[in-house]
């Protein structure tokens, strides 16, 4: 059930931010009405980088670029006011998104690709759903989007990993993905906490949960 607040919230993007039918600039407007300029910088890096990875490995180009794009959307709203909004929008939160509500961002992602752009491809609805943490069986879409945000990260610079995840992509996507999530599971990721799909994801591709 959707909530007042849920609704309401809604209602409010699709009056101010309708779809022009270019998402690129769609979602460029949004991020800047919202003062999230790390995060419009980073998204088009995102999609050009989910392009050249669904060509390369035969992916539907035009998903990548939709699931890239749309990504983040979800960080439109602060930390503070996700937990909330998702209780609102009765979008169901998990301990470790009560921990760190930041990880919410994607679920919310997923509601406003839905709601205020009418995305329906679940495939694409999933990338977005999966991007920070990845599943236990994800597709090569979920894969394309995954890789491509952490490529171009939004923490500023060229990430500690980018040689190597690039030189692992050689060996295929299978090889990227699973390098990438050996990367965060030692300590260099420091992650805040791992998400349980990340750990869904850890036990699927055999590799050990950090203690
Ligand atoms: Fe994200
Ligand atoms: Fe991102």
């Amino acid at each position: 059930m959707m909530g007042m607040d849920g609704a309401a919230w809604l209602a409010a993007l699709q009056r101010d931010f309708p779809p022009s039918g270019t998402l690129a600039a769609d979602v460029d407007a949004l991020f800047a009405a919202h003062g999230r300029e790390v995060t419009r910088e980073h998204v088009p890096r995102v999609a050009h980088e989910a392009l050249g990875l669904a060509q390369r490995f035969g992916v539907d180009p035009l998903a990548a670029q939709t699931a890239a794009l749309l990504h983040d959307v979800g960080g439109i709203v602060s930390g503070a006011r996700m937990p909330a909004l998702c209780g609102g929008l009765g979008v169901p939160i998990v301990p470790e998104e009560r921990q760190v509500p930041m990880l919410l961002h994607a679920k919310l992602s997923v509601v406003l690709a839905r709601e205020l752009y009418g995305v329906t491809d679940t495939g694409v609805l999933q990338a977005v759903r999966f991007h920070t943490t990845l599943h236990a069986r994800p597709t090569p879409l979920d894969r394309v989007v995954f890789l491509a945000d952490k490529l171009e990260w939004d923490q500023g610079g060229v990430p500690p990993y980018h040689a190597d995840l690039l030189n692992a992509l050689e060996d295929g996507l299978e090889a990227g993905t699973r390098w990438f999530l050996g990367w965060m599971a030692s300590p260099q990721a420091r992650l805040l906490i791992p998400h349980p799909d990340l750990r869904a994801a850890w036990a699927a591709f055999g590799i050990s949960a950090p203690a």
